[in-house]
């Protein structure tokens, strides 16, 4: 489970993908690995997400595949079955979290409220997501909790995008951010894969230049 918050850190950016058609997925996945961000959050949020995140792994097996907007176990269970590596929830949903304690799966939900955060310490977590990032009071908000939460990492999202996302970078207690300005839905479905490959190959650039 370690070697998976290894291999988020490394990305930094965690692109939030939301396809409809999983037969874009190939050609997707090969535009964020020419980018140099071989990784992808493909969120449950569209029938299309299981099968996409299996054309994904087997094309690219290195490739850092998550499953995002998991509201239960079920879809935990298919979002595994499929070739997920860590499963990701907008709140924190203690069955799903548990189930995903059960199966052996790492599991980041989301947080927003100091109370959301306490749940997470309880349940054995030292990862959780902060969503919507920017609404629910941005970097400030996160420096502030990460305070009394003195063993929690974040990973923010939403409303995070190639201008901001370098400040939340900066901070050592954010393992990476999520966000899907490289990945935007029209781009995908316009088979815009070139401008999906140069926004990666931004947010890449971005990662080394605050991290190093
Ligand atoms: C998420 O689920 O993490 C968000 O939908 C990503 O937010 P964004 O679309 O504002 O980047």
């Amino acid at each position: 489970m370690d070697n998976i918050f290894e291999k988020i850190r490394k990305t930094g950016i965690v692109p939030v993908v939301v396809i409809e058609d999983a037969a874009a997925a190939a050609a997707l996945s090969d535009a964020l690995c020419e980018g140099g961000l071989p990784a992808a959050e493909v969120t449950f949020r569209t029938a299309a997400a299981a099968e996409a995140i299996s054309i994904m792994k087997q094309r690219h097996p290195g490739m850092l595949i998550g499953a995002g907007t998991v509201l239960n176990g079920v879809q935990a269970d298919r979002a595994v079955q499929a070739g997920a590596e860590f499963i990701v929830s907008p709140g924190i949903n203690p069955g799903t979290v548990r189930h995903c304690q059960q199966i052996g799966i790492t599991v980041i939900p989301g947080t927003q409220t100091p109370s959301d955060m306490e749940l997470a310490v309880e349940m054995g977590l030292d990862t959780v997501k902060f969503f919507p990032a920017e609404l629910s009071g941005g970097l400030a908000m996160i420096k502030a909790c990460a305070e009394p939460f003195t063993g929690l990492s974040f990973m923010p999202s939403g409303g995070i995008n190639a201008s901001n996302a370098g400040d939340y970078l900066a901070y050592g207690r954010i393992i990476a951010v999520g966000g899907s300005w490289m990945v935007k839905k029209e781009l995908i479905s316009a088979g815009d894969f070139d401008t999906i490959r140069d926004l990666a190959s931004e947010a890449a650039q971005l990662v080394r230049k605050i991290r190093g």
